[in-house]
C-alpha cells in the first residue's frame, strides 16, 4: 500500500539529512533545555530529537519529509542502543534512582513497540496520521519528562563520581 507516509526516495533523503546539507534537510539542533551535560548522552539524545523533527515535517506534509516507517525502524534501534548505553553507565556509579530509571526505559520501549505495531496494522491514511500525531506527542513527552528530568538528574550523578 502506498500511504501518505511512505517515502519513495528514502535513500536520497537519508544521505541528504545525515550529511548535514543545507539544501534540503539541515540537521536541527536540539534545544538547550534538553541538554543533560554529558557529551555522549547528549549526542544520542540529538538522534531522538531528529526523529521528533522528522515526524513534525511528516505531519506538515513537506515534500522532503521522511517516512513514518523510517521513524519507527530508527526508534526500534534507538531504544535498544541508547538505553543499554545509559544502563551500562548506571553500573559504574552509585545511583539511588536506578530502578525508577530502568522502569521508565522499559515503559518507553513498550510504548515504542505499541505505536509501531499500531502503525503497521493501520490500513488507512487517516489512522496512520492519528498514530503519527500520537507518536509525536509521545516523543515530546519523552524529551520533556525523561530526558530533561530523569536523564539530566542521572547525568548530574555521573558528573559527581
Ligand atoms: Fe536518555
Ligand atoms: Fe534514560
Amino acid at each position: 500500500m502506498e500511504s501518505l507516509y511512505h517515502s519513495t526516495h528514502d535513500t536520497f533523503r537519508l544521505s541528504t539529512y545525515y550529511s548535514g546539507s543545507m539544501t534540503m534537510n539541515a540537521t536541527p539542533a536540539m534545544p538547550d533545555k534538553y541538554l543533560v551535560g554529558h557529551p555522549a548522552i547528549d549526542a544520542q539524545h540529538q538522534l531522538l530529537f531528529m526523529l521528533f523533527d522528522e515526524i513534525t515535517l511528516t505531519l506538515k506534509g513537506e515534500e522532503h519529509t521522511f517516512s513514518m516507517e523510517h521513524v519507527f525502524a530508527s526508534l526500534d534501534t534507538y531504544v535498544k542502543t541508547h538505553f543499554s548505553f545509559e544502563e551500562e553507565l548506571m553500573k559504574t556509579v552509585t545511583y539511588s534512582k536506578k530502578s525508577d530509571h530502568l522502569q521508565e526505559h522499559r515503559a518507553l520501549e513498550g510504548k515504542v513497540s505499541a505505536y509501531a505495531k499500531r502503525f503497521t496494522d493501520a490500513d488507512d491514511v487517516e489512522s496512520q496520521r492519528t498514530i503519527a500525531e500520537e507518536t509525536h506527542a509521545f516523543l515530546f513527552k519523552w524529551l520533556t519528562e525523561h530526558i530533561a528530568q530523569t536523564d539530566r538528574e542521572f547525568s548530574s550523578v555521573l558528573k559527581k563520581e
